[in-house]
């Protein structure tokens, strides 16, 4: 495959910033998040092609990544995401707005952004990264489950919207993967790790490279096939106990 462009959202850290290390060799790897400095220093350290800091939750954010960047993106990976744990009563409107913007209408309006020139080349990749909980129920995570659910339903209506383009859309669905993300003060009230681990049926974390792995093989002539599919990388979660 010749070199192309890519771009990852959330790519400061955990899942975002293993797939951006597992393309840089390869390809122009763009990566972003909310801090300035730590990009840059990520930058310099693994060879990125460039960045961008943006709070994605901010109104008009996706568009400005667009206008800042400049850049034709041949790979969009919808990475950045923001997880709560929280019974629903408790959740704040903020919290709520903002798990929408970044995790739900992000993702959409980057691609909407984005896509012209997918299909003016005529090809083009657009993975999603959702969760499992977007598949299953998350007991204390209904927003997350909603918004990550949202991207499912996003990823298969637009494979058939560019199903004639050369592009194809998928959506990878984590299980618990050990990040910053499950670092999370309400969730470990209620969980410690070992716990989690207990409940998943392989008795073990999905690691990032796993998931950069799949998004190589979703960009390679091999996977062109592979259109509007969910794919669940989640050691068993999704199976039941
Ligand atoms: N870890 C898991 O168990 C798990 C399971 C299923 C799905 N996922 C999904 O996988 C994706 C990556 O998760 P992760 O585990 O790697 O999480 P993470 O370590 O918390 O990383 C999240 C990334 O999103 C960026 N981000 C957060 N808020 C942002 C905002 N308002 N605007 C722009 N960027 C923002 C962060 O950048 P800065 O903080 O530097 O701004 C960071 O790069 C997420 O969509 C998550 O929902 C994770």
């Amino acid at each position: 495959m010749n070199k192309k462009n890519i771009l990852i959202t959330g790519s400061s850290q955990g899942i975002g910033l293993e797939i951006a290390k597992h393309f840089a060799n390869n390809h122009n790897v763009y990566i972003t998040g909310r801090y300035e400095e730590k990009l840059k220093n990520l930058c310099e350290k693994y060879f990125f092609k460039g960045y961008k800091a943006i709070d994605l939750t901010k109104d008009n954010a996706p568009k400005m990544l667009f206008d800042n960047l400049n850049i034709d993106v041949d790979i969009l990976i919808n990475n950045a995401g923001v997880y709560f744990y929280s019974p629903i009563r408790e959740m704040n409107k903020e919290d709520i707005i903002n798990s929408i913007r970044l995790n739900s209408l992000a993702p959409y309006e980057l691609i909407k952004y984005y896509i012209p020139y997918m299909k003016q080349q005529k090809w083009g990749r657009i993975i999603n990264i959702g969760s499992i909980s977007g598949v299953m129920g998350e007991a204390n995570a209904s927003i997350y489950s909603m918004t990550k659910a949202s991207l499912v339903g996003l990823t298969k209506s637009l494979a058939l919207e560019v199903a004639q383009d050369n592009i194809t859309v998928n959506i990878i669905n984590p299980g618990w993967v050990d990040t910053e993300l499950i670092n999370n003060e309400s969730l470990e009230q209620d969980f410690t790790k070992d716990e989690i681990i207990e409940t998943i049926p392989q008795r073990r974390f999905v690691t990032p490279s796993e998931i950069a792995s799949t998004c190589e093989f979703l960009i390679s002539d091999n996977a062109k096939t592979i259109t509007g599919q969910s794919i669940n990388i989640c050691a068993g979660l999704s199976l039941g106990y």
